[in-house]
């Protein structure tokens, strides 16, 4: 497994393995790995001739007093995990080479980024575009890995795909939870024991508003309402947004008449999680 800092190389070697005809699987992470990035690393190994993993925590997709600095990191122990899995090759580089003095160029996918979490990040998927665009540019896989945990991610990247006319495949793959059903996230590691159980509301709101629509509830306002008052019930959580959406639009819906997509993001402390469910009619 190669371990490479520098976009120009990384740039050859990848086209190296395009121009010997081998097709490139590619898991875009910002470390600190988990059995979510896992999965989709495992799936890529098996569909794909070359695994590249991209480490990069990368500030444009941060805001203003969010959690760039206290971002989880630990570069050692993800190369192992790569390794493991069958990496082939592990693209690490710097802020400083991704952005070097002068850069001004940003990729903006519009409206779907205006609601949810674009709506509580603004700015954030102008970031996740811009650096998804540049990874996309540098390594050109065949098939590149998102989980659906950041199911408004995989939209607009599926979006910016199609728009740019990316030579590409997104694959989204499901969410990977924890026993107790807690969302695998890099962000986990920040919570103290009190919030990571308070925690578990997220995934026990997702699976009541399920429920709902099994009894037949169709009224979107009536089943958020009581995702709210569960989710409120807890006293570490604080609300930022409960949505029962169109999965392919993102816009909230007022009546549940077919595929549904729940999407919640609640903070408990300074940690903010995002969790969701689609919903398909029984
Ligand atoms: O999902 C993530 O970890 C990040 O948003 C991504 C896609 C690696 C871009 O920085």
């Amino acid at each position: 497994m190669q371990t490479i800092l520098e976009p120009s190389a990384v740039q050859r070697l990848c086209e190296s393995f395009r121009s010997g005809g081998k097709t490139i699987g590619f898991v875009p992470t910002m470390g600190f790995l988990h059995e979510g990035h896992l999965s989709l690393m495992r799936t890529a190994r098996a569909e794909s001739a070359v695994l590249v993993v991209s480490i990069f925590v990368n500030p444009t997709q941060f805001g203003q007093g969010e959690d760039f600095d206290s971002y989880p990191r630990d570069l050692r122990g993800d190369l192992i995990q790569i390794e493991r899995v069958g990496g082939d090759l592990v693209f690490t580089p710097s802020v400083g080479v991704m952005y070097p003095e002068g850069f001004c160029s940003f990729v903006e996918v519009t409206e779907l980024t205006d609601v949810l979490c674009g709506a509580s990040r603004p700015g954030h998927f102008r970031g996740v575009a811009t650096v998804v665009t540049k990874l996309f540019n540098l390594i050109r896989p065949h098939r590149a890995y998102f989980g659906q945990k950041d199911y408004q991610q995989s939209v607009v990247i599926r979006r910016l795909v199609a728009d740019l006319n990316f030579d590409l495949k997104v694959v989204v793959l499901p969410t990977i939870r924890e026993p107790d059903g807690l969302a695998m996230s890099s962000r986990n590691a920040r919570l103290t024991p009190e919030q990571r159980r308070a925690a578990l509301v997220l995934y026990r709101s997702l699976r009541h508003s399920e429920e709902r629509v099994r009894e037949g509830e169709r009224n979107a306002k009536a089943i958020c309402d009581e995702m709210r008052g569960m989710i409120e019930a807890e006293p570490l959580a604080r609300i930022d947004y409960v949505a029962l959406c169109d999965p392919e639009t993102l816009k909230p819906i007022d009546w549940i008449e077919g595929c549904t997509l729940a999407a919640l993001a609640v903070r408990f402390g300074s940690t903010r999680l995002i969790d969701n469910i689609l919903i398909s009619l029984p």
